[in-house]
């Protein structure tokens, strides 16, 4: 079984939100991203959806956008995005799974999810901030969930397992020093080598930082950057950290966050 991971898809079943306002490549997304996640999704497999699923504003209006990936193959996990209005407390929101028999949805939100023996941890993020301002006072708080979401993996799972964080907002940006940022701090003082993310579209894509930064792997994937493709994270053996298709390449990656090779297919 696998898994799988494809941020912002940005669905609008309920809403009706014209998507050109992100470019024209967004022109009938939900059915690209329908018909790449039916070619390589089958029931078994894990989705990883990190932020920004609908424009609904209540829960009540999200219906048609979950049963839209309820349809789908798969398990689904959900975490928060900056454009989840409908986003309440977890509890609410899974007697809302179930009042709607939708079965195969579950939210990642200050809990942690075990996946084909690797650990799923997440928060929202927040946007760059690092003067003492009411932003920061919110980056703060979304790297504490970041914690909590740490904390309670290792509460539930075994420690030595691997870890791998899904935030919505970039970690960081190109103007920060990696050192001063407390998601990355976060995330290297819990092991974890490997950090999705989404948000950016269209233009933002060039403010987009990926690869192997102290020893952590960033990728963006957001749905537009991914061409509204599923990435498929794979796990590697011996000393091999992950191995993952790309666009159309496999990466391999050692534990030390340095890569083993990749293979352009
Ligand atoms: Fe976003």
């Amino acid at each position: 079984m696998s898994l799988f991971v494809i941020g912002d898809l940005h669905l609008s079943f309920s809403t009706d939100k014209p998507m050109d306002i992100f470019g024209d490549n967004w022109e009938n997304h939900a059915e690209k991203i329908k018909n790449n996640w039916i070619e390589k999704v089958h029931p078994g497999d894990t989705v990883m959806l990190p932020g920004d699923f609908s424009w609904a504003t209540y829960l009540d209006e999200s219906k048609a956008d979950f049963e839209f990936i309820n349809s789908l193959p798969g398990n689904k996990i959900l975490s928060k995005g900056n454009h989840d209005y409908w986003w309440t407390t977890l509890t609410q929101m899974r007697k809302y799974l179930e009042e709607n028999n939708f079965h195969n949805i579950d939210f990642l939100y200050n809990n942690a999810f075990l996946v084909e023996g690797k650990v799923l941890v997440g928060a929202r993020g927040w946007l760059n901030t690092y003067k003492e301002d009411d932003n920061y006072k919110i980056l703060k708080r979304e790297n504490d969930r970041l914690k909590l979401s740490i904390a309670y993996a290792n509460s539930k799972f075994d420690n030595s397992l691997e870890k791998i964080a899904f935030i919505h907002y970039p970690p960081f940006y190109k103007e920060n020093v990696p050192e001063e940022i407390d998601f990355i701090k976060t995330l290297k003082d819990n092991n974890i080598k490997r950090c999705f993310y989404g948000h950016l579209h269209g233009p933002s894509h060039k403010d987009a930082i990926e690869g192997v930064i102290d020893g952590i792997e960033f990728k963006l994937i957001s749905s537009d950057y991914l061409d509204f493709d599923l990435v498929e994270i794979k796990w590697g053996n011996n000393g091999v950290l992950g191995l993952y298709y790309f666009y159309n390449t496999f990466y391999d990656f050692h534990n030390d966050g340095s890569m083993a090779n990749s293979k352009v297919l």
